[in-house]
């Protein structure tokens, strides 16, 4: 089922979300339904908050063809290609990005038309919960990295928005203007 996204300017996005205490059917078929509204809106993540949720749930799904040839992620102790891991669904992470910073462009599924090259760690540490109950103790960098903090921020109730450089954001603030009318009109 897909499910309605919410928008810049909608307070959901600005909420930071409680763990999950309890995985049950109902968190499995979000988590499923999740992926089919990521997957129909062409993201390669989503975070609960973004379907109007205040849960700490992730799905992360990244393509092959965003994977760089032989790029791998230290899953418990062990190297794994990327795509192995793929689709990633996690609730209550933990993140400890390190490294240098890296500017890269992002975009947000809740940020419609708004895409702005925000600066980031371009490693992370995670302890990640799957829903059957698994552990993953992750090491990567890459994509993987930059999606991680893009997604675990959104349950601190932030977005790339916020972590631009005040050049760019000049730039961008008409922008997110612009789509917080949108987003009065609609309701
Ligand atoms: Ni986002």
């Amino acid at each position: 089922m897909l499910l309605s996204i919410r928008q810049y300017g909608d307070p959901v996005l600005r909420t930071p979300c409680a763990p999950v205490e309890k995985v049950d059917l109902e968190l499995n078929t979000l988590a499923v339904n999740m992926l089919e509204t990521m997957y129909a809106a062409e993201g390669i993540g989503l975070a609960a908050p973004q379907v109007g949720l205040g849960l700490q749930l992730v799905v992360i799904d990244i393509p092959a063809e965003e994977v760089n040839e032989g790029e791998c992620v230290t899953v418990n102790g062990e190297e794994k290609p990327v795509r192995s891991i793929m689709p990633l669904v996690f609730i209550n992470p933990k993140l400890e990005p390190y490294g240098e910073q890296e500017l890269c462009t992002e975009g947000c599924l809740s940020v419609r038309g708004v895409r702005s090259k925000v600066s980031r760690p371009n490693r992370v540490k995670a302890t990640l919960h799957k829903l059957d109950g698994k552990v993953l103790e992750i090491d990567c960098g890459g994509l993987l990295a930059r999606c991680l903090q893009h997604e675990c921020d959104h349950l601190s109730g932030l977005l790339f928005t916020d972590k631009v450089s005040s050049a760019a954001k000049v730039t961008i603030t008409k922008r997110l203007k612009n789509l917080l009318h949108l987003s009065s009109d609609a309701h």
